[in-house]
């Protein structure tokens, strides 16, 4: 369904720009074939202590969540210690799915503002876009930490609407994460599933009206 009236297409970062397997994939060979196990259950625990911590009103930043999650995740899968720097610096430096900087250059054609909602904290972000040479593409570089609680608290979701004085429906919101679109949906937005492993979506309130399997079909709704 094409949308009309959007004022800014904005991006979750990581699982929707940045693939969040993509460091434990770099280490396949030391990890075993247990590494995509590994790599679903560090990122299935970094969130619930997301939630949990927003939840306890215990905040802490997304990179402290990443390295406790990543212990956790160690001590479960019984990992050698001497690995845990190699999966953090690699998780400094995820790569981009494949698609991303054609969807971009693309939407950059439009005259649409261009950014980014995320969870990571604002050196995280921006040292991403910088590895993957992205930096350009994005107006805004938003993160959690201006509000200090995680998605899908609605202070989050305001943060563009405040930022673009816009609706929430002016804000055309991507992400894979079923769960944040489920948030950003029912805070207002038209909010974009990137779908990409054709999984089933949540029951929490919220159905996409628009439901992508990659970020190029994005070009034919706005
Ligand atoms: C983010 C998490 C949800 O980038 O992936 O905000």
């Amino acid at each position: 369904m094409k949308l009309n009236n959007i004022t800014a297409c904005v991006f979750d970062a990581y699982g929707t720009l940045f693939d969040v397997n993509s460091a434990a994939a770099k280490c396949k060979e030391k990890l075993g074939n247990r590494w995509e196990s590994f790599a679903n259950a560090w990122r299935t625990t970094q969130l619930e202590y997301t939630w949990l911590r927003s939840l306890m009103k215990k905040h802490k930043n997304f990179w402290q969540i990443t390295e406790d999650s990543l212990d956790h995740t160690m001590e479960t899968f019984k990992i050698k210690k001497n690995m845990r720097d190699e999966l953090l610096n690699l998780y400094k430096e995820l790569s981009t799915y494949p698609e991303v900087k054609e969807c971009l250059d693309n939407l950059k054609s439009k005259k649409i503002r261009i950014a980014i909602l995320s969870n990571g904290t604002p050196d995280l972000l921006k040292d991403l876009v910088k590895s993957n040479n992205i930096q350009n593409y994005f107006d805004d570089i938003m993160s959690i930490e201006a509000v200090g609680i995680y998605k899908p608290d609605p202070k989050v979701y305001e943060i563009p609407v405040k930022k673009y004085n816009c609706k929430p429906e002016n804000i055309c919101f991507l992400s894979s994460n079923t769960w944040d679109v489920s948030g950003g949906g029912v805070f207002g937005y038209n909010a974009v599933w990137v779908n990409r492993l054709n999984k089933i979506f949540d029951k929490l309130d919220y159905k996409p009206q628009n439901i992508i399997n990659n970020l190029n079909q994005l070009l034919e709704i706005v």
